[in-house]
């Protein structure tokens, strides 16, 4: 899949492509039996992500910061959908003490966990600190998701063998893991103000998401736990995401608007991943459009990965 599938909208290996949209992919999928968290469920890709899930009968947990809009994404769907059962739950990403009160209060309603989602995002803001004093873009998009997932894999890894259905983690990433800084991830230098630069930034995060999936990956693995984790690009869509970028993405869209999904299109990758049987068993892999991609060198490099990790889990604990 590439430029060209990309503007013509011609499905890969998989059946799909740019433009098939989230129902497309997930025609037919019976999601009944699926309990499914959705970070950042209350906007643009998360929302349809959401609707998505439950319109295949899942039970969709959104986790959200803002309370007022998630229940609005809440009162939309089970509205127009008979039977929709929506849950919303206060989340904060950017602050560790928020995810490890949402994990408590998840695991204490003792319901199954088969599928994470970890959609929710920050991109291009400017240079800010976290309460835990962590660079704004690192802490919302990669270690607040590597928290969150830590503390809820045992109910993860309880359901699955109890439900012998497959669980699955989803990251959502971008193609804009390319911008990375140089120094790819910034181990020694991460909260440094006079070396920011937000495209960095934000490609520093994407990248470690999808670093993250795949150690994540390879350790569920070796414990030989039937619960997979991949990463997507979801594609170029026009999202509140672009609050900090707004007239320079109006200005790209303009020259480039056939590279632009909307946002049934652009949550296709991730209830595709998240969903469909084909998938059955792939893990540490990195999705565009619906098909297996390839992303660059240093987001398949195994040593950066296992390095990520061990930093994530130190400034986690
Ligand atoms: N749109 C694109 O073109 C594009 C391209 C590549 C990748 N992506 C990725 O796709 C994902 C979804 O993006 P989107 O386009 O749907 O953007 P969006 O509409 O802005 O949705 C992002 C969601 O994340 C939430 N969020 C941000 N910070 C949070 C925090 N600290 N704690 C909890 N939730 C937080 C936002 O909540 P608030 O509403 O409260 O801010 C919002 O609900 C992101 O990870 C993004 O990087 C998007």
């Amino acid at each position: 899949m590439g430029l060209i599938s990309l503007v013509t909208g011609i499905s890969g290996p998989s059946g799909f492509g740019s433009s098939s949209t989230a129902e497309e992919v997930t025609k037919g999928v019976d999601a009944s039996r699926i309990t499914a968290i959705v970070t950042g469920g209350a906007s643009g890709i998360g929302a349809e992500t959401s609707r998505v899930l439950a319109l295949r009968g899942a039970h969709v947990i959104i986790a959200a910061r803002n309370l007022s809009a998630a229940a609005d994404v809440k009162e939309k769907i089970v509205r127009d959908i008979p039977g929709a059962r929506v849950d919303i739950m206060k989340l904060d990403l950017s602050s560790m003490e928020s995810v490890r009160s949402f994990a408590s209060e998840f695991t204490a309603k003792r319901l199954p966990l088969n599928l994470l989602i970890n959609n929710a995002g920050v991109m291009l803001c400017p240079f800010g600190l976290s309460k835990d004093g962590i660079e704004m873009h690192f802490a919302t998009n990669h270690l607040g998701h590597f928290l969150l997932t830590n503390l809820l894999l045992d109910t993860m890894r309880q359901t699955a063998k109890e439900s012998r259905i497959e669980g699955r983690i989803v990251n959502l990433s971008s193609v804009a893991h390319i911008a990375a800084y140089s120094d790819a991830i910034r181990f020694d230098s991460l909260n440094d103000k006079t070396r920011y630069v937000d495209r960095g930034a934000y490609g520093q995060s994407k990248l470690a998401n999808i670093l993250h999936s795949k150690e994540l990956s390879r350790r569920l693995a070796a414990e030989g736990v039937n619960i997979t984790a991949n990463a997507v690009h979801p594609g170029f869509i026009m999202t509140p995401l672009m609050r900090y970028s707004k007239n320079l993405m109006k200005f790209l869209k303009f020259f480039s608007s056939f590279l632009w999904k909307n946002v049934s299109q652009g949550a296709s990758t991730t209830c595709y991943v998240a969903l469909h049987p084909n998938l059955k068993g792939v893990s540490g892999k990195y999705f565009s459009d619906c098909n297996e991609a390839r992303p660059n060198t240093l987001a398949t490099n195994e040593e950066l990965a296992k390095r990520l990790w061990e930093f994530s889990q130190k400034l986690t604990t």
